[in-house]
């Protein structure tokens, strides 16, 4: 098995943006801001929200963090959205998902600005993407573009199967393969999609995303596969300090007498997705140079 670790990718993908981001300021430009909203206290979402505060902090960007208890008001986070759209010192605006049952996440998300969307999760930009037009790209499917550019793995007139269809990463993530310049051969599988594996053992890239350990193995794939785990999930792990551990949704062991090419996790893709926000961040404050 090939290890495709993405620590590497950050790291020049981070070099190379914060060279950007310096020679952006040195013009007189404004540092590109990020605001993020959290709400509640969800362990796994708090990761995610520290490591885009950090990831900020080391290329310089601004960042304005805001925090809600569970029982906050859909009309508060409404208020705050419009506030922040209206802010000329913010090109970001990012809520994290999931929120609490009693908020609609579709009015939320729907409500941030259209050039401040750095999720890519509004209608607008889904549309855009839809039709290959320039777009905010959502953060996880542009982050796994970026690992099968590093590795010079071709994605023309391959076949891809994606499995899973959730709007922030499958759905977008066939879209994008699709497009003129991947022009990949994509199907869609889902968890309910019966005899998963008539599909993946035909599939020269296979890109993981159901949320579920363990629903790909190396006896459903090619021997010379290409996979792709975005799963990020915490198992109970009483022998480790903080008691769990990360596991993807592919059984990444079952791989190591393949000749595939696997992402890890932890270490995989998850790094990328905070890059692509960064990108995204970036591509936002360059479009309004303030
Ligand atoms: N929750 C899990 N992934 C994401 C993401 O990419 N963006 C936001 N806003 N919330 C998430």
């Amino acid at each position: 098995m090939k290890r495709l670790g993405c620590k590497i990718i950050q790291g020049k993908l981070e070099k190379e943006l914060k060279e950007k981001t310096e020679s952006f300021i040195m013009k007189g430009n404004r540092a590109p801001s990020l605001a993020v909203i959290l709400v509640g206290s969800d362990p796994a979402s708090e990761t995610y929200v520290r490591n885009k505060h950090e990831a900020c902090s080391r290329l310089g960007f601004l960042h304005f963090d805001y925090r809600f208890d569970e029982d906050v008001k859909e009309d508060d986070l409404l208020a705050l959205i419009d506030e922040l759209n209206g802010r000329a010192d913010v090109d970001g605006i990012l809520v994290q998902l999931p929120l609490p049952k009693h908020i609609d996440e579709k009015k939320i998300t729907n409500s941030i600005s259209v050039e401040k969307d750095v999720d890519g999760f509004s209608p607008f930009n889904v549309g855009r993407l839809c039709l290959g037009e320039e777009c905010f790209i959502p953060c996880t499917p542009k982050g796994v573009v970026e690992i099968l550019k590093y590795y010079d793995i071709p994605t023309a007139g391959k076949k891809v199967v994606v499995i899973g269809r959730s709007n922030i990463v499958g759905k977008p993530m066939a879209m994008l393969l699709m497009q003129k310049g991947f022009d990949a051969t994509v199907t869609v599988c889902n968890t309910r999609t019966p005899s998963l594996k008539d599909y993946t053992l035909d599939a020269d890239i296979i890109i993981v995303a159901t949320g579920r350990p363990g629903t790909l193995g190396s006896s459903m794939c090619r021997n010379d596969a290409v996979i792709i785990d975005v799963g990020v999930n915490r198992i109970e792990d009483k022998s480790r300090e903080r008691g769990y551990r990360l596991v993807g949704d592919v059984d990444y062991h079952s791989f190591e007498d393949t000749e595939c090419q696997v992402t890890p996790v932890p270490g995989g893709v998850g790094l990328m997705t905070v890059m692509m926000l960064m990108e995204n961040t970036f591509e936002s404050a360059n479009r309004r140079k303030k």
